[in-house]
């Protein structure tokens, strides 16, 4: 039986590795430490909460001495990270935020893990898991092969400039102070519970209020596409099965351009639309309710600065531990839509609160 500190467990990544945790392992202890940003929704994991499957615990991972008396009081033997600022744009707005969490918080994790674990005594019971991304190795050109784990670091944004410190930190711990940690970069995550600034549940819920759907410049960046679930498999197969100080890439193993994934979400709304008559009702100022093509509702808009042009994952090292990506985006980004469709009260609290100034102010001059 594990015990589990999950930081960001409210956010998009972490709340889906909760519901994989507690149903996969329901004899496990979770708890989960989050700060509650602007990302972090207790609504994701709510349900897990009344029925008292995980604990929840309203707090900062830069608070080393708090965060190690709570693995001490909890026993935790694994800390799992995904506590981060996350979205590339609000780092190009307020890089210092990013490095505070990103950098000085997982600085702080990692001390608050080494304070209550003492010294290596029995790390093989032990493991700090952090949760990393594949933006660490810059941008590929067209012809360049696929990230390895070997790919040298160059980040592009301050959000993967921050990513990138906070694993260098993660890995001096390991060797110079023996934590037992294990790192993975992964690729662009989508599934249910993610906030709709990102791709995928911006461009759905834009859809479904009839808005625009922003393109950056011509939509030809290239990104690697991960089912969030195949992601937590991915994470659990490496608490388990991976040596310490080790760093694995995870992918989906399919990329694709970001206006390519617009038009299949596009296409799949107004394919809903055409099964449901209900959802004319409920989502009338949408495209497909005044009897248009999602796709009209497709905007280009100016790029992002300094915006990474290829990304793609080479998962030969995880596979050989047995990891395969089983969501193909086909069916992966069918289920994502249907999620939200299932689900309007999750996002629609957050449309109407803190995200609508953001987004006003983000695209109303473009
Ligand atoms: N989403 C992706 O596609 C993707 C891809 C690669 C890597 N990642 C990494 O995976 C992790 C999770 O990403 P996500 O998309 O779920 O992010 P998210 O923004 O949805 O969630 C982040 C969570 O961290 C919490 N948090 C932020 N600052 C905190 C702090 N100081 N203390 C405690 N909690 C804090 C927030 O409240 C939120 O619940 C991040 O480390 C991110 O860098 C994400």
């Amino acid at each position: 039986m594990k015990r589990l500190l999950v930081t960001g467990g409210a956010g998009f990544i972490g709340a889906n590795f909760c519901h994989y945790w507690s149903a996969t392992y329901p004899a496990d202890r979770v708890v989960v430490l989050d700060a509650l940003t602007y990302a972090g929704n207790l609504a994701s994991i709510g349900e897990l909460v009344q029925q008292q499957r995980l604990r929840f615990v309203h707090g900062d991972i830069c608070e080393r001495d708090r965060v190690a008396g709570l693995m001490r009081e909890e026993s935790i033997d694994t800390v799992v990270n995904f506590a981060a600022e996350s979205h590339v744009d609000r780092s190009i707005e307020d890089p210092q935020s990013f490095l505070r969490t990103n950098v000085m918080g997982t600085h702080a994790l990692l001390e608050a893990a080494r304070s209550a674990w003492g010294p290596a005594a029995d790390r093989g019971m032990r493991r700090f898991h952090h949760v990393s991304t594949d933006e660490v190795y810059g941008s590929l050109s067209p012809a360049d092969p696929a990230f390895t784990e070997s790919t040298p670091y160059a980040p592009n944004s301050p959000y993967s400039a921050s990513k990138a410190a906070a694993d260098h930190i993660v890995r001096a711990y390991a060797h110079t102070y023996g934590v037992p940690c294990t790192i993975s970069n992964c690729s662009n995550n989508y599934g249910p519970y993610q906030f709709p600034e990102k791709l995928l549940p911006l461009c759905i819920v834009n859809l479904l209020e009839g808005r625009p759907l922003p393109i950056y410049g011509d939509g030809l960046q290239i990104r690697d596409w991960l089912h969030v679930g195949d992601h937590c498999r991915a994470i659990d197969l490496i608490l388990r099965a991976s040596p310490v100080g080790e760093t694995w890439n995870v992918g989906g193993g399919s990329t694709e351009p970001n206006i390519r994934i617009v038009e299949a979400v596009c296409d799949l709304v107004d394919a809903a639309f055409r099964r449901r008559p209900d959802l004319r009702q409920r989502f009338p100022g949408s495209a497909p309710a005044q009897n248009r093509s999602s796709r009209s509702l497709m905007q280009h808009v100016r790029d992002r600065p300094g915006h990474d042009r290829r990304y793609a994952v080479d998962g030969s090292k995880i596979a050989r531990l047995g990891f395969v990506a089983q969501t193909s985006p086909a069916a992966g980004f069918a289920a994502t839509v249907h999620w939200y469709l299932e689900n309007e009260r999750w996002w629609r609290d957050i449309v109407s609160g803190a995200y609508r100034d953001w987004y006003a102010r983000q695209y109303a001059a473009s």
